[in-house]
């Protein structure tokens, strides 16, 4: 969640009457953890509550609930997402799950066209990170667009579509979060602000442009809920909201507006942390400078993380610390047997002065444990290329 934003036209007051020409709004209260956390109210032209159940009949076929494999040996793990089939329909259809636990399921997608209806996860805020392509993010709350390089956030419950660049090629990194993600608590003042000393500021966040309410056609809307799909049809355009007012909407964040730090010696991957969730921390590994320190080893030292599985995502650049991997490459180190560079990596470091590597890292505390769709498209040579 970010600072609070207004955008269109909003009662006075929280619940009271907003009228337009006479006639009444209705308000709807987007509101997180019960009624304790961060909320958005809007004011819509129909009563938002009131939709048909219908059967879903267009296709909605996306793999919802990651098809577990069975119980495999401990072994550092090399999935090769770049080989899994792209264009298989819309966004939401195209999520391919390949790694999953209790709070996150992170997967890949490569969707070749807009998607058909609005469509709404009510099984947690998705995190996307856009590897290749670019497009718009077309919401009750307003239009983000977002490009190559963006992380894309939507949150829990948003009605919304993806509208894609045309031509584009689409890759997106996609991370479900079931207990929520955004900016580091550590990373706000008491006011909620961003603080000075943050890797990043309130205006490298790009926010919903809010045009009022609009009609695509559409009437159908999706929703997850329990790893399954559920259709609803509304009477009106979904997207008939004349305004709202609140601190929960979506926005898409440049990678490069991460501002990476620096030491003299190296620093661990906390340092790289962007977003947090339940049970898992977001890191961002962006070129910058490296190690400066007399002696210092640039390349990440060898550690056992106990508490930790680590899955990265490998956009692109030379990184250090690994061979054999490239863009699109999802490395998985479970937590039970120590990490670290390649043979040659670590020694070959010293001296280096930057590095141009581009990754997205997420450590989590749960066992990530592998669908059957990886193990479709793993390297398994991997653990041993270490020796
Ligand atoms: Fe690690």
């Amino acid at each position: 969640m970010l600072e609070r934003r207004v955008a269109g036209s909003v009662a006075k007051k929280h619940h009271v009457a907003l009228r337009e020409g006479g006639e009444l709004r209705y308000e709807e209260c987007l509101t997180r953890e019960g009624f304790d956390g961060p909320y958005t109210i809007l004011y819509h032209r129909a009563r938002p509550h009131a939709q048909r159940a219908v059967e879903l009949a267009h296709g909605w076929a996306a793999p919802s609930t990651p098809a577990e494999a069975a119980a495999r040996p401990l072994r550092k793990r090399h999935y090769q997402s770049q080989r899994l089939a792209g264009g298989a329909g819309s966004p939401v259809d195209a999520r391919v799950p390949l790694l999953y636990n209790r709070d996150v399921v992170l997967g890949v997608v490569k969707p070749r066209g807009d998607d058909p209806t609005y469509f709404s996860n009510g099984d947690g805020d998705d995190l996307y990170y856009v590897h290749e392509g670019g497009g718009t993010l077309r919401s009750v709350l307003g239009d983000v667009v977002f490009g190559a390089g963006d992380y894309v956030y939507v949150p829990r419950g948003l009605v919304h579509r993806f509208v894609l660049d045309g031509g584009a090629a689409q890759y997106w990194l996609s991370i479900e979060a079931a207990g929520g993600v955004g900016p580091l608590k550590q990373f706000r003042n008491d006011v909620g602000q961003l603080r000075m000393d943050a890797p990043y500021s309130h205006r490298d966040f790009k926010t919903p442009e809010f045009r009022g309410p609009s009609d695509e056609g559409i009437r159908t809307v999706v929703v997850k809920r329990g790893g399954a799909f559920h259709g609803f049809e509304w009477a009106g355009s979904p997207l008939d909201v004349v305004g709202w007012d609140g601190t929960v909407y979506p926005w898409a964040f440049p990678i490069l507006n991460f501002q990476p730090r620096v030491s003299s010696v190296h620093l661990p991957p906390t340092w790289h942390g962007t977003f947090a969730a339940r049970g898992a921390l977001v890191c961002s590994f962006v070129p910058r400078p490296v190690d400066f320190g007399p002696d210092a080893i640039p390349c990440p030292y060898p550690h056992a993380s106990v508490d930790c599985d680590e899955f990265i995502f490998y956009c692109r650049g030379n990184f250090t610390s690994r061979k054999g991997v490239g863009p699109g490459s999802v490395s998985h180190h479970p937590a039970g047997i120590p990490h670290g560079p390649h043979p040659g990596a670590y020694e070959g470091s010293i001296g280096s002065k930057s590095t141009d590597e581009l990754a997205v890292m997420l450590d989590t505390y749960a066992p990530l444990s592998p669908t059957a769709a990886a193990l479709g498209v793993e390297d398994a040579a991997y653990h041993d290329s270490f020796l």
